[in-house]
């Protein structure tokens, strides 16, 4: 059975003051009632992983994320970080090929690939990201560029390995912009995406793989894209950061 997830994308957005007190906030606003069945992420900056896994130990509800990771395991690469040194904090996650990563930072479906291959290896699960621009969007090939990045992305994995993939569809028309998905628009691609996997996998694996939506997910909207039957979750940026909003983004998804 695919798990309903809710995670936050903190992006390049917090002091080590604000993010702790964010962390403090969630730890009080997310009881037993909120959560329920919801998986619930936060992906901090990089720098802030160690000090929030350890206030987090004693926590039932939290996990923990990067946002990144480099595609070697060490080397000659400053200023970067590794899956090895990310699985040695004890953290669950990363979130790979997110679009901002790949307009600002040019990261490939390949690079993507070789960066899920790091992140499982060193057991960590992959946040995979895909989505296409406005341009794509409009000229009606939206699912051929999603489906394309699906499979380079995922090139050479097996149906095993997607028990620790979740894919994330984050449309970058709807990022940071206010503008949203409608949930009709989300459901076609969850749809679309799961009938890949049907293909590519089989039928069961399909079934039991997460697919968030992320593009200005809000307290508002919530419900609303949750209740369709592929959208299993969120991938929230801004309404991340406030402990208020996300609690709301999680009893939304519990609820739904
Ligand atoms: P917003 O929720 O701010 O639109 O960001 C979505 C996102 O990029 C999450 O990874």
């Amino acid at each position: 059975m695919r798990r309903r997830i809710v995670a936050g994308n903190w992006k390049m957005n917090t002091t080590y003051t604000e993010a702790m007190a964010l962390v403090d906030g969630l730890k009080e606003s997310l009881t037993e009632e909120v959560v329920g069945e919801t998986g619930v992420i936060i992906t901090p900056p990089a720098l802030y992983l160690s000090d929030i896994v350890e206030s987090l130990v004693e926590n039932p509800y939290i996990a923990v994320a990067a946002q990144n990771c480099h595609e070697k395991e060490s080397g000659a690469y400053t200023g970067e970080w590794s899956a090895p040194m990310l699985a040695s904090l004890d953290i669950d996650a990363i979130i790979i090929g997110h679009s901002e990563r790949r307009e600002y930072f040019g990261e490939t479906n390949e690079a993507c690939n070789t960066k899920i291959s790091q992140a499982l290896n060193n057991e960590l699960a992959a946040i995979y990201c895909i989505g296409e621009t406005l341009e794509e969007r409009k000229s009606g090939a939206y699912m051929d560029v999603i489906l394309k990045q699906c499979e380079e992305g995922l090139a050479g994995f097996i149906a095993d390995d997607m028990d620790n993939i979740i894919l994330a569809y984050e449309p970058v028309w709807a990022i940071g912009t206010g503008e949203t998905a409608s949930p009709e628009q989300a459901q076609e691609v969850h749809a679309g995406i799961r009938a890949w996997l049907t293909e590519r996998f089989d039928a069961e694996t399909a079934q039991d793989v997460s697919i968030l939506y992320g593009g200005s997910c809000k307290p508002g909207n919530a419900a609303e894209l949750f209740a369709k039957a592929d959208i299993d979750g969120g991938l929230i940026g801004g309404a991340s950061l406030n402990a208020a909003d996300f609690t709301a983004i999680i009893e939304a998804r519990t609820k739904a």
